[in-house]
C-alpha cells in the first residue's frame, strides 16, 4: 500500500510557533503516534507531505521512530489545503497499490482500525473511508448521503448549510483509495469554497458523481477520531489517550493510586507488585523492578530501579538507575548518570549528579555528592559536600569503601579519601586521606566563660 500522512498545514489553530504534528499526546508527538501505529502495516510506501522549512519534523521522527522503513517527504510550497497537500505527493505513489490518507493531527487512531478499513479489498473498491457518528460534529465534515444511503459527498462545515451542519455522521480523517483513481479524480479539485481550499474531500463527491463504488466504515469509538486543532482538543486528546494507557499498565497489573492523577509521558515497564502513587510524572523511558514503590509527586525521567526500590515522595530522579532494596528521598534530586548501588539510602534534600554510590552506602540529609564514585558502606554525614567545580573543571571525588565523612565537610576535588579513612565533621579537605587515617581541618573553638551579652 501507499501511505500519504498530511503534516504540511499551517495549525494557526493552535496558536503556537510549533508545527501542529509535533504537539504531543503523553510525550509522543502526535506525527510519531500515527507512524507507530502505520509502521506495524507491511510494505508500506510512506510519504509525509511537509512544508518546506521541515527540519524539525524530520529531526523529531528519526529521533523518535526507531525502525525506519523509508520514507519520502514531499514538499507542499503553499498552504492550498489538503487536496493540494495530497497532489504534492503524488509522485511517490505507485499506481498499482492503494493508497491511505491519514492526517497528521488525528493521533489516536487504532490500528484495529486501520486494518478494518484496508480490509477485504477486491478490484472493485475505489474509495473508502472512515466515518463515525458522533455526539458533537462540529468542526468535521459532515457526510452526506442519499435515500438510499449511499455517501454522495463530504461537506465540510463552513460551507454546509444549516440542515447539513446537524449530520452527526462525519469524516474521521482516515482514507483509502485506488491510486489510479486518486490520480485522475484529484485534478478535479477547485478552490472554489468558503475557505479558498482544495479539500481533499471533494474528491468522494466527484467519486460518486462517476458511479465509482464509495464504501464507508463506521468507527464505533468516537475517541479514536479526535481531530487535534486547538489546545483544548489537545488535552482532550491526551485525556484519552492516557485513559488507554492506564486500562493497557492496569491490566498488566501496575497498581496506579488514582490514574486521574497520574502522568505518563513515555514508555514504561514494569514487574509485579508495583506501586505508583498520586501525582507522579512518568517522562521518556522507565523501568521498574519487582515491589517498586513510586512516592506520591514525583518526577522520574529515564529512571531503571530494581527490585524492592522504595522511592519516597517528591524525588526528582533523572537518567538514573537504583539498584536492588535502595531507598531515595522523600525531596531527592538525582540526575545525569548517577548510579545507586544496592541497599543504599540516599535521603532528605539530597542532590546526587554524574557518581556511583556502592553497596550499602547512605547519604541521609542535605548533601551534594557530584562527579564522585563513592565505595561501599560509605556514611555520608548530614550537609556534607564535594566541591566539584573549580569554575572552569569538573573534578572527580573518589571515596572508598568504609569510609566516615562527617557532617557539613567539603571535599574539595580533585580528591581521594582512602579506604576507612574518617573525616572530622565540618572539615574542608583539599588533601588526599589516607587508608584508616583521621582527618580534621577545624579551627580550635574559643570560649570566653561568663560573657555578658552587651
Ligand atoms: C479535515 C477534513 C474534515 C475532517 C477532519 C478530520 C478537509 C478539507 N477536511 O478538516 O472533513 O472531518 O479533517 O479531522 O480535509 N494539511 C496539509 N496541508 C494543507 C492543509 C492541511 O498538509 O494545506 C494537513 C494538516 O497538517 C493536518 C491535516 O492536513 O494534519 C488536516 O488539516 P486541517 O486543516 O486540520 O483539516 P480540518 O479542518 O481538521
Ligand atoms: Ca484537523
Amino acid at each position: 500500500m501507499n501511505l500519504i500522512l498530511l503534516a504540511a498545514g499551517n495549525g494557526r489553530r493552535m496558536k503556537s510557533n510549533l508545527p501542529k504534528v509535533l504537539h504531543e499526546i503523553c510525550g509522543r508527538s502526535m506525527i510519531c503516534r500515527v507512524l507507530d501505529i502505520t509502521q506495524k502495516l507491511k510494505n508500506l510506501n510512506t510519504t509525509i507531505v511537509v512544508q518546506k522549512d521541515h527540519n524539525l519534523i524530520k529531526e523529531n521522527i528519526n529521533k523518535n521512530i526507531d525502525e525506519k522503513k523509508v520514507f519520502h517527504f514531499a514538499i507542499q510550497n503553499e498552504q492550498l489545503g489538503t487536496g493540494d497537500a495530497v497532489k504534492s505527493a503524488l509522485n511517490h505513489l505507485d499506481n498499482s497499490l492503494f493508497t491511505l490518507i491519514l492526517y497528521g493531527d488525528v493521533p489516536l487512531i487504532e490500528f484495529k482500525t486501520i486494518k478494518l478499513l484496508c480490509g477485504n479489498l477486491d478490484s472493485n473498491s475505489d474509495i473508502r473511508i472512515l466515518t463515525a457518528n458522533v455526539i458533537d460534529p462540529k468542526g468535521y465534515g459532515r457526510i452526506i448521503r442519499n435515500k438510499t444511503k449511499q455517501i454522495i459527498k463530504i461537506i465540510e462545515e463552513k460551507d454546509a448549510s444549516g440542515e447539513e451542519r446537524k449530520i452527526k455522521e462525519v469524516f474521521a480523517g482516515p482514507l483509502l483509495i485506488k491510486t489510479k483513481v486518486l490520480k485522475k479524480i484529484i485534478k478535479k479539485l477547485s478552490r472554489n469554497n468558503k475557505q479558498n481550499e482544495s479539500y481533499l474531500t471533494d474528491i468522494v463527491g466527484f467519486a460518486a458523481q462517476q458511479k465509482l463504488k464509495v464504501q464507508s466504515v463506521n468507527l464505533k469509538n468516537e475517541d479514536e477520531m479526535i481531530g487535534v486543532n486547538d489546545q483544548s482538543q489537545k488535552i482532550y486528546a491526551e485525556k484519552v489517550f492516557k485513559r488507554r494507557l492506564v486500562a493497557f499498565y492496569q491490566n498488566k497489573g501496575l497498581n496506579i493510586i488514582d490514574p486521574e492523577r497520574f502522568d505518563i509521558r513515555g514508555e514504561l515497564t514494569f514487574k509485579k507488585n508495583v506501586t505508583i502513587d498520586i501525582g507522579c510524572i512518568l517522562t521518556g523511558k522507565i523501568k521498574l523492578g519487582n515491589n517498586v514503590l513510586v512516592g506520591a509527586y514525583s518526577n522520574l525521567k529515564n529512571v531503571e530501579a530494581g527490585d524492592n526500590v522504595e522511592i519516597k515522595p517528591y524525588c526528582h530522579i533523572e537518567n538514573s538507575k537504583l539498584k536492588k532494596r535502595s531507598s531515595i528521598g522523600p525531596f531527592a534530586r538525582l540526575r545525569e548518570q548517577t548510579t545507586i548501588g544496592q541497599n543504599c539510602r540516599v535521603g532528605n534534600f539530597v542532590e546526587i549528579k554524574n557518581s556511583f554510590l556502592g553497596f550499602g552506602t547512605k547519604a541521609s540529609h542535605l548533601s551534594y555528592l557530584g562527579d564522585a564514585k563513592i565505595g561501599k558502606n560509605v556514611n555520608i554525614g548530614a550537609g556534607a559536600i564535594t566541591c566539584n567545580y573549580d569554575g572552569i573543571n569538573k573534578n572527580i571525588t573518589t571515596i572508598d569503601d568504609n569510609v566516615f565523612i562527617g557532617s557539613n565537610s567539603s571535599l574539595v576535588a580533585p580528591i581521594k579519601i582512602k579506604q576507612g579513612a574518617t573525616i572530622g565533621a565540618s572539615s574542608c579537605i583539599t588533601e588526599d586521606a589516607p587508608a584508616k587515617s583521621l582527618n580534621v581541618e577545624r579551627n580550635k573553638q574559643t570560649t570566653i566563660k561568663n560573657w555578658k551579652k552587651k
